[in-house]
């Protein structure tokens, strides 16, 4: 599975962490984040990981910022994007389960890293339930073609 992150400097050092065991699960990670602790604008790093989903360059996006609030916002003004702000598990399965969520958010300053490991593995390992939540999508789709 391939995915592509983003970050920026109040989340370099969850995206260090969030990396390190994407790998080691396995996973094919392209990281387009922010490389360091100096301030920077998160929807510079929104952006280009969200193009990457919607070019199907990568199966999944993942953006992390402080509070995971600026990334959302940013991701899902792209037609395409369900982005997911998980700061626990329930709405890390959910966000599969029901929003068939394709870009994972998380907040650097809201998360320890071991909740944000569990948070991760939820989200990837829990599958789209469809049948009347994909009907709900579709709703949405309806919504992105009329804006
Ligand atoms: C950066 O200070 C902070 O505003 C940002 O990481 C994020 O939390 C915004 O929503």
């Amino acid at each position: 599975m391939k995915i592509t992150i983003g970050n920026d400097h109040a989340s370099f050092e969850l995206k260090l962490f969030i990396k390190a065991e994407l790998g080691k699960m396995g996973f094919e990670v392209r990281d387009l984040g922010s490389d360091s602790e100096k301030s920077v604008d998160y929807p510079d790093f929104a952006v280009p990981v969200c193009r990457e989903v919607l070019a199907k360059k990568a199966d999944y996006g993942i953006l992390l910022c402080g509070t995971g609030l600026g990334m959302s916002i940013t991701a899902n003004k792209f037609k395409g994007i369900r982005a997911a702000l998980c700061n626990d598990l329930f709405l890390a399965e959910l966000a599969r389960r029901h929003n068939n969520a394709n870009v994972l958010v998380m907040g650097g300053r809201v998360l320890g890293k071991s909740l944000a490991l569990e948070i991760l593995k939820r989200f990837f390992t829990t599958g789209f339930e469809g049948g009347r939540h994909q009907e709900r999508l579709d709703k949405i789709i309806k919504i992105e073609e009329g804006n």
